[in-house]
């Protein structure tokens, strides 16, 4: 099994600590190859916003050159591990820089169809406050992208350090950890294809439709999508995924 990692900070803290023992947990099941990016080394970039991914393809991004190995990389993986701290109530500013970078994955774009096979865990930690937000930011991408499910687990400190905690309660965070890991080992190695998320697959339809009324056939989306079997209805992303998936 080969898993890629997201860390949305380069500080080996609290959401680090809690990666490696959900690494560890899991490499007890099973040997798994993790790959790994910090962030920010290895998306140094903010988003422009010159547009090209979406006009004129993810090669012409001015960032193409750190977007590339790392997409390639999540695409080969049969998971994804994004980790944040929360920062100001929300996800950190480097890994929403990192998530703008792949906007042109959006199902109303061009997603890719590996994604549609994969799982998905975000860990997230925080003093307090701001769990929710954090991981849903990060969840939202990857459902767009087209991520067949998306796993979550988010711990407070309370202001200690993971090392300085109270060990009553790391010990049951840890325990907590180590109990997702389990499950989401199951889940990765299962194979299972859950019935896609029904808001995903609502905007695959409507962008379809729009697409057909108001878009020019030269244009980069509806190019790729023709390409694919989806414009005209042959194909879907969504089709080879097994179950009762349409
Ligand atoms: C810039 C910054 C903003 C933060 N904002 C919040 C916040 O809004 N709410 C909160 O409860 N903790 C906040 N924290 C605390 C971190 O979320 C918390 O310490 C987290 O566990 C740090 O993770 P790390 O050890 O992996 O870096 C903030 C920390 C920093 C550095």
């Amino acid at each position: 099994m080969k898993i890629v990692i997201i860390y949305g900070s380069p500080r080996k803290g609290n959401s680090y600590k809690a990666t490696q023992i959900f690494k560890d947990e899991m490499n007890k099941l099973s040997e798994i190859e993790f790959v790994e990016y910090f962030l920010p080394k290895d998306m140094p970039n903010f988003c422009r916003g010159c547009n090209l991914c979406f006009v004129a393809g993810e090669d012409k991004c001015p960032d193409y050159n750190y977007t590339k190995p790392i997409l390639e990389q999540m695409l080969l993986a049969d998971a994804l591990i994004f980790t944040t701290p929360v920062y100001v109530l929300q996800t950190s500013g480097c890994m929403k820089s990192f998530l703008d970078h792949f906007g042109f994955l959006f199902i109303v774009h061009r997603p890719r169809p590996e994604m549609f096979r994969k799982k998905a865990f975000v860990i997230a930690s925080t003093v307090g406050a701001g769990i929710k937000d954090a991981i849903k930011t990060i969840a939202t991408s990857l459902k767009f992208w087209g991520v067949n499910r998306v796993y979550s687990f988010g711990f407070a400190t309370f202001g200690e350090d993971w090392d300085n905690m109270n060990i009553k309660k790391r010990e049951k965070i840890i325990s907590r950890i180590r109990k997702e890991a389990r499950k989401f080992y199951q889940e990765v190695a299962s194979g299972k294809i859950h019935y896609p998320y029904l808001y995903i697959l609502l905007m695959f339809y409507i962008r379809k439709m729009i697409m057909k009324r108001f878009e020019r056939e030269s244009s980069l989306d509806r190019r790729y999508w023709t390409e694919k079997g989806w414009f005209t209805g042959e194909n879907s992303p969504f089709r080879k995924l097994g179950g009762k998936a349409p």
